[in-house]
């Protein structure tokens, strides 16, 4: 099993090198290759996805990702921004599926600023589509406005698209796990504006004859925005295309109090993946000891349940993560008064530990 070890920058160092502390700690034989990406990979190769790190990603059975960007970036050409590495990542390998968990630990109920009895029990997951829509449409750019009430002025463009078989291929992945879990799902559009949206929601329906055991509903995303902060329970899994699913995402998982408990999965049709944590760079506590490594942690759990074929696995990983928030181990984001107040190695020495 070849892992792709990319930790990228601002706190993805800190937190990758806990996850991998966390995969040697198992009984399994991994081959483990770093590599640089975002703006690391910027400052080593000019490019922040460097040929070779691109080949490692690809030859690899799995990525580990950190995270990527710094405010210092900022400045560069869009090409040469650390956000590219992502994307670029996403496309090349075809990982067109992410999955983004939002789960509630009990232990951390009264770190979400939602009322307890609104968020307690939260377990959802978004399943975001992550290689169409206006992220990777064309054409795009600035150009002179060419006729209407702006012609003669610049203008900045984008396009919206989702060719068919795009939106059956996350249907099908969507539906699938909601097999295996409650057989709830919303579809989450705004076909009451976008013709794109409306493609998508007719286009989830045909597919949806294929499971006749799945309860499907559709939801615009503003109303999904909504109900996700007054009710999140209702909703069980979540399918929605690349820009509604990056901020609903974002919603989902402040409701359980912090991001940095959250991993997510982006797949291929082979279930080969690249996991990541669904918090970002941080750039602002980099280097600190402080970050909480759990999301990392949890991201590697993904790997090995669906790209390694270790269930097992995985699941002696979830347990340790529970097992050190039940010690009353915290990182200083989700820290509250009583608990312990841990560092990034100190909780990954703690998983580690849990995992014996
Ligand atoms: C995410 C991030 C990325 C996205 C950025 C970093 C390009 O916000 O993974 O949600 O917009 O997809
Ligand atoms: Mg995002």
């Amino acid at each position: 099993m070849k892992i792709a070890i990319l930790p990228g920058d601002g706190i993805g160092p800190e937190i990758v090198a806990q996850a991998v502390k966390v995969l040697n700690a198992l009984d399994l034989k991994f081959e483990m290759e770093t590599a640089a990406v975002g703006g690391a990979g910027y400052e080593a190769h000019g490019h922040p996805l460097p040929e070779a790190t691109l080949k490692l990603a690809k030859e690899a059975d799995a990525v580990l990702f950190g995270a990527v960007g710094d405010w210092k970036y900022d400045t560069l050409e869009r090409a040469l921004r650390p956000e590219q590495a992502i994307l670029g990542l996403r496309k090349e390998l075809g990982l067109f599926a992410n999955l983004r968990p939002a789960i509630l630990y009990p232990e951390l109920a009264g770190a979400s600023t939602l009322k307890p009895e609104v968020v307690s029990g939260l377990d959802i997951l978004i399943v975001r589509e992550l290689t169409g829509d206006i992220y990777f449409g064309k054409p795009r750019g600035v150009r002179v406005c060419p006729d209407g009430p702006f012609a003669g002025e610049r203008e900045g463009f984008d396009t919206m698209r989702y060719a068919e078989s795009e939106i059956r291929r996350i249907a099908h992945v969507a539906f699938q796990a909601a097999q295996k879990r409650s057989k709830r799902l919303t579809s989450v559009d705004k076909a009451n504006v976008l013709e794109t949206f409306q493609f998508w929601k007719d286009i989830v329906s045909e597919v949806a004859k294929d499971y006749p055991d799945v309860a499907l509903d559709h939801m615009y995303v503003d109303n999904a925005a909504m109900q996700l902060v007054r009710a999140p329970k209702k909703f069980d899994v979540v399918v929605t295309g690349n820009m509604f699913g990056d901020i609903l995402s974002d919603a989902a998982a402040m409701l359980t109090g912090s991001i940095g408990m959250l991993p997510s999965a982006s797949l291929d049709a082979n279930n080969k993946g690249l996991y990541e944590p669904s918090h970002g760079s941080a750039p602002d506590i980099a280097g600190k000891g402080i970050a909480n490594p759990l999301a990392t942690i949890l991201s590697a759990a993904m790997m090995l349940r669906y790209s390694l074929g270790q269930a097992e696995q995985a699941d002696r990983v979830e347990n340790a993560v529970k097992a050190v928030l039940a010690q009353g181990l915290r990182t200083a984001d989700i820290y509250e008064e009583g608990m312990t107040k841990v560092g990034t190695a100190e909780m990954g020495a703690a998983v580690v530990q849990a995992l014996r």
